[in-house]
C-alpha cells in the first residue's frame, strides 16, 4: 500500500538539501524542476534529479516523484525524455488545466514506460489542480481520468499571481472567501474521484503549531496528506494523518458492530446513534491506517 500522507518538496538544483532528504521521514519525496528552480538552473536541477533517481534505494519505501514543469512551458519536454528513463514513482504536474492535460501527459508517459520497459500505467500522476483561473471549472472532471491519478492538490500562489490578488489570506492569517471555496472544490473534486485529497503547503515553516492546527483543520475536512516544504514540517504533518489508537479502536468497534447485526440499519453505541455514514468513516479510517487513503 503506498502512503502519501506527507510531501516534500526538494528543489532540484540543490546538492544539500537531495543529499539531507534521504533521512527525512517524508512518505513522498517531490524533485522540483518548477518554481523552486530558477531558470538559468533548470538544466542542471534536471541532470541532478535525474542522478538522484538513478541511485536511489529501490528497497526503500519512500516515494520518489519529480515536479516537472507545467504543459505548454518551453522546458516540460525535455524534462520528460530526461526523467523517464531514470523511473521516478510519479510526476506532479503543476498549473494543469483541466483533466486533458493529465490525459496528454499520461499518453507522453506511457511512450517512454513502453520504450524502457517500465510497466505501462506505473507512473502515477498528481496534478495541482487549482492554479489557473479555468481549472477550476474542471474539478468535476477528474471523475473520468485514468488509473494514473493519484490524488488531487491544490495551490494558492499561482491562482493569486493569475488573477492579480493582493493576498490569498485575511489580517488572522486565514484563508479569504475565494481559497477557501478552491480549497473544498479541490477537496471534492478528489473524492469524485475516488483519489486521495492532498492539502496544500503551510508556508511558515518554523511555526509547528500554526501548521499542526492546520493539518487538523485538513484531516477534519476529509484531506488525507499535505505538502511540506522543510524537513521539520514531515514528521508534525505524519501525525496528523495518521489515525490515533483510540480512532483506530472506536473505528473498529463500529465496524464489529455491525458485522454482529447485519440486518440493522441503525444501532446505538454509548448513547450515540449509527448509521451507515457510521460505518463507511469507520471504514475509512481503518484504510488510512493501512497506507490507502484515497
Ligand atoms: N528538502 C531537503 N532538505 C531541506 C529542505 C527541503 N525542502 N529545506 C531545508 N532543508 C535542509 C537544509 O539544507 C538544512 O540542512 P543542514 O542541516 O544540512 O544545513 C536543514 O534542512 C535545515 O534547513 P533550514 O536552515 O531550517 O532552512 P533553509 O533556510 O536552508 O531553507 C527554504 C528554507 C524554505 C529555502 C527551504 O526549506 C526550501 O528550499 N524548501 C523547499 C522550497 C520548495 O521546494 N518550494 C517549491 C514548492 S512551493
Ligand atoms: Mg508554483
Amino acid at each position: 500500500m503506498t502512503r502519501m500522507r506527507s510531501l516534500l518538496f526538494v528543489p532540484g538544483d540543490s546538492e544539500k538539501k537531495l543529499a539531507k532528504s534521504e533521512g527525512i521521514p517524508a512518505d513522498v519525496l517531490i524533485l522540483d524542476l518548477e518554481d523552486s528552480v530558477a531558470q538559468s538552473h533548470k538544466v542542471r536541477a534536471r541532470e541532478m534529479v535525474c542522478e538522484y533517481l538513478s541511485q536511489r534505494d529501490r528497497t526503500s519505501s519512500k516515494q520518489l516523484w519529480v515536479r516537472m514543469n507545467s504543459i505548454g512551458h518551453a522546458e516540460a519536454g525535455a524534462d520528460l525524455s530526461a526523467i523517464m528513463p531514470a523511473r521516478p514513482d510519479g510526476i506532479m504536474l503543476p498549473k494543469t488545466r483541466s483533466p486533458a492535460d493529465l490525459e496528454l501527459l499520461g499518453r507522453h508517459i506511457g511512450t517512454y514506460e513502453a520504450e524502457h520497459e517500465i510497466k505501462v500505467g506505473s507512473t502515477r500522476i498528481l496534478p495541482v489542480a487549482t492554479e489557473t483561473p479555468q481549472s477550476l471549472f474542471t474539478l468535476g472532471d477528474y471523475v473520468q481520468s485514468n488509473q494514473r491519478l493519484a490524488g488531487l492538490t491544490w495551490g494558492a500562489e499561482d491562482l493569486s499571481a493569475a488573477i492579480g490578488a493582493i493576498s490569498s489570506r485575511d489580517e488572522n492569517g486565514d484563508w479569504t472567501d475565494p481559497y477557501r471555496l478552491v480549497r473544498s472544490l479541490c477537496l471534492f473534486g478528489a473524492h469524485a474521484a475516488g483519489v486521495a485529497a492532498i492539502d496544500t503547503l503551510y508556508p511558515d515553516f518554523r511555526d509547528s503549531n500554526g501548521l499542526e492546527q492546520s493539518c487538523a483543520e485538513a484531516r477534519r475536512d476529509g484531506f488525507s496528506g499535505k505538502l511540506a516544504i522543510h524537513p521539520g514540517q514531515v514528521e508534525v504533518i505524519n501525525r496528523a494523518f495518521t489515525p490515533s489508537e483510540a480512532e483506530l479502536e472506536q473505528a473498529r468497534r463500529i465496524v464489529a458492530l455491525f458485522e454482529a447485526n447485519p440486518d440493522a440499519g441503525t444501532l446505538a453505541l454509548d448513547g450515540a446513534m449509527l448509521d451507515l455514514p457510521h460505518l463507511v468513516q469507520a471504514r475509512k479510517t481503518l484504510s488510512m491506517a493501512e497506507g490507502d487513503e484515497s
